[in-house]
């Protein structure tokens, strides 16, 4: 089974998403998105979130050609066709367990895990935005950025006093 914590995260952050746009405009929206979608320098997926981007890709239903052929192969023993779904990965290869800018360059060379982050880079806004971050010359601080990002995230739809609950359990009311 897929963990509650990250369905519930996932949900999560699926209907807070559109909300959190509207508060930006255009090409604002985008950048915002990325730095949080950078957040995936940490955690896992599941093959569940694969199968298609492997084995079923549109149109031609094949694979994403966006995936280096290498990383196709790996990914592909990981999680092969009707096998486990809930086999968990890395979403940043490598680095999994560090906060850091390392998912950009993943994204950058064809190494994105998840199909949402690949699309970072097919859009020429948001491919310019992580080819800033990951230019030594322009200095662009991803770190800051993704810090004022989450802070205006957390600030959507806040509930105060009854009208909410910090959760003891991320996934379930108390
Ligand atoms: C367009 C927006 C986003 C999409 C489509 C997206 C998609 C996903 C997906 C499909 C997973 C894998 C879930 C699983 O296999 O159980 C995931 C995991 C994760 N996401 Fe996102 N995400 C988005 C934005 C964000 C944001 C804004 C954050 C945090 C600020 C975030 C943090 C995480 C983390 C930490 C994990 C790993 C969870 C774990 O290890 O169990 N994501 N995301």
């Amino acid at each position: 089974m897929l963990s509650p914590l990250s369905l519930g995260l996932f949900g999560m952050l699926l209907s807070l998403t559109p909300t959190f746009l509207q508060s930006c405009s255009g090409s604002t929206s985008m950048t915002a998105l990325l730095r949080l979608a950078a957040a995936h320098t940490i955690g896992t997926t599941a093959c569940f979130f694969m199968t298609d981007r492997l084995y079923n890709f549109s149109p031609a239903r094949g694979s994403d050609p966006s995936i280096n052929p290498d990383f196709l192969l790996e990914l592909q023993s990981i999680c092969p066709q009707n096998g486990d779904v809930n086999v968990r990965l890395p979403i940043d290869r490598g680095s999994e367990q560090t906060f850091d800018k390392h998912i950009l360059e993943n994204i950058r060379n064809g190494f994105a895990v998840l199909e949402s982050d690949a699309k970072l880079y097919d859009d020429e806004t948001t491919r310019i935005v992580v080819d800033s971050y990951l230019n030594p010359i322009l200095g662009t601080s991803f770190e800051a950025d993704f810090v004022e990002s989450i802070v205006k995230m957390g600030q959507i739809d806040v509930k105060t006093g009854s009208n909410g609950e910090i959760r003891s359990v991320c996934s379930a009311f108390n």
